[in-house]
């Protein structure tokens, strides 16, 4: 049963003429450990108070690398479900949808109607941006038009894509930063729409890009996204990038190890605009995260999590949560796309496996009764670029676990898909969640006024493949307890406690 439209009948909910404001028990523990060793757990309670503008405005979305596979898949998307385009292909009519986004068609438990369990869409949880609203706009170091770019990508059915190309073919990439150094040599056909100038200058281009585009739409709040190309990792040193005062003047000095896409970021949080990296490469460098603090913008990422590394975070959290030992986890990728292409170079390929490596790191750490310390499962990840492919990628992973007595159990997955109509949907949940964030206040107990969250944004975390996180908070990388987190958190704004699976109403 799908419930669509409800309110939450509580003394500890109201909803204003422009906000909902929710007092919430969190309950949580305490942990604490005696002079003989023995610990304590104690349960706790703290109040928080929740307020949700429920003013969604209108959202300019500017990508970093708009002319991609990515950035035209999300484009044309976006298009197909606002001008409802349906088009023909040997298998009948197809309509457009937003499977793949979990706040566009996914839904949430919300209680049970005389035995029947009753859901509501995530997006009938709190009020959010819809994608056939979006103004879209961003940079490419490619000039194709979008219509162009769409083709290039052949992700689309033709006759869809056909359809598009009269609202795509005048959208037009703005200049981007290139840096051959930063990305593989490959790409250096396509980079004929480039930024002159020295960090600076570039850093001052791109901020007025933002400020244009702003004005020339008429958007409420613009969030930026880089989907450009993976770079290779940029050295983190003392006196270089380690602090937002060094970053910024590492910029000035344009010191050669400033990425184009920390540029891209740092002119977004100068222009107090989110900023999101869906690339595995070091963006954020500790002076950039330092900067986003400063300024209270927020930032997220990073990597967007598809495919293989989503299957491997819900399979390895299953197998350790049963009390199976993963021991050994091999991963290999072919792909044919762009993306691919950039991933042969050996430095760009190393971001990607950086960030494809920790990933099972909270599930072994979760529990020692299988692993001792220091103990992992051999992790290998392997990435080859097979240009007859193109987008539609193909992983297969191998996972080798030890079970009772002895025995062995090897679980073997073979995934294709168009990596493109898998990123695409996770992009509008970045930005759509991150819109969101930014009308979220919140207060605990003690605490003297309501304020925003964290500026690092981990609220994303279940999109992303190696979760940016505020120091000192725990990385989690196992999906459902991402999913939880989510959809908790979007409940407590409304006054209502965590789905708790118990179904104590039917068993007392
Ligand atoms: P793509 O290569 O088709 O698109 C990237 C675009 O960025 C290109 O059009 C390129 O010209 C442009 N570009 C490169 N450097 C730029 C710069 N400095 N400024 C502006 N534009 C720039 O790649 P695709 O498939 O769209 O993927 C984009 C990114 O998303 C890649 O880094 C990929 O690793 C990452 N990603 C993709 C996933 C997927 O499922 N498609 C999953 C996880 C991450």
């Amino acid at each position: 049963m799908l419930i669509d439209n409800f309110k939450v009948d509580s003394p500890n909910v109201q909803y204003e003429s422009d906000a909902i404001a929710a007092t919430y028990n969190y309950d949580h523990t305490d942990l604490s450990q005696d002079r003989d060793g023995r610990w304590n757990v104690r349960p706790k309670t703290t109040q928080y108070e929740f307020r949700t503008s429920t003013r969604v405005p209108k959202l300019g979305v500017m990508l970093v690398g708009w002319g991609g596979n990515n950035g035209s898949t999300v484009t044309a998307g976006c298009l197909a479900n606002k001008h409802g385009i349906t088009w023909m292909t040997k298998e009948g009519l197809k309509k457009p949808n937003y499977w793949g986004s979990v706040t566009q068609a996914s839904t949430c438990r919300i209680g049970n109607f005389r035995g029947e369990e009753a859901y509501t869409p995530f997006s009938s949880l709190l009020p959010l941006v819809h994608p056939n609203d979006i103004v879209w706009g961003g940079w490419d170091i490619s000039s194709l038009n979008l219509a162009e770019a769409m083709e290039r990508a052949q992700v689309l059915d033709f006759e869809l894509q056909r359809q598009l190309v009269p609202y795509m073919k005048n959208m037009a990439p703005l200049p981007g930063i290139y840096d051959p150094d930063f990305i593989a040599a490959n790409q250096d056909t396509r980079a004929d729409n480039i930024i002159k100038g020295n960090r600076q200058q570039q850093l001052e281009h791109i901020r007025q890009n933002i400020r244009d585009f702003h004005q020339r739409t008429g958007v409420d709040k613009v969030i930026i996204l880089w989907t450009a190309n993976t770079e290779r990792y940029s050295d983190v040193a003392e006196g270089l990038n380690d602090t937002a005062e060094n970053f910024m003047a590492a910029i000035e000095k344009n010191e050669s190890e400033i990425a184009p896409s920390s540029i891209y970021a740092a002119a977004a949080i100068l222009e107090g605009v989110p900023f999101i990296n869906g690339s595995p490469q070091n963006t954020f460098v500790p002076g950039l995260i330092e900067l986003a603090v400063q300024k209270g913008v927020l930032i997220g990422g990073d990597d967007f999590k598809s495919g293989q590394t989503k299957m491997k975070s819900v399979l390895v959290d299953f197998l350790v949560g049963a009390g199976i030992k993963p021991t050994s986890i091999v991963s290999y990728n072919h792909l044919g796309n762009n993306d691919g292409m950039n991933l042969s170079a050996p430095q760009t390929f190393r971001s990607k496996e950086i960030s494809k490596s920790n990933v099972v790191d909270d599930m072994v750490a979760s529990n020692p009764l299988l692993y001792s310390p220091g103990e992992h499962p051999d992790h290998c990840v392997v990435i080859k670029y097979i240009p007859y492919v193109a987008d539609s990628k193909r992983a297969m992973d191998e996972y080798s676990s030890e079970i009772f007595l002895g025995g062995r159990q090897t679980i073997v997955m073979h995934n294709t898909c168009e990596d493109s109509l898998l990123a695409a949907p996770i992009i509008l949940d970045l930005v759509i969640l991150s819109e969101l964030l930014g009308r979220i206040q919140v207060r605990a107990e003690g605490q003297e006024e309501l304020h925003c969250m964290h500026p690092v944004a981990v609220m994303l975390s279940y999109l992303t493949k190696a979760p940016l996180v505020p120091e000192g908070t725990p990385v989690i990388n196992a999906l459902a307890k991402q999913r939880a987190m989510l959809e908790n958190v979007f409940r407590a704004c409304i006054g209502l406690p965590p789905d708790n699976n118990m179904m104590l109403e039917f068993k007392a």
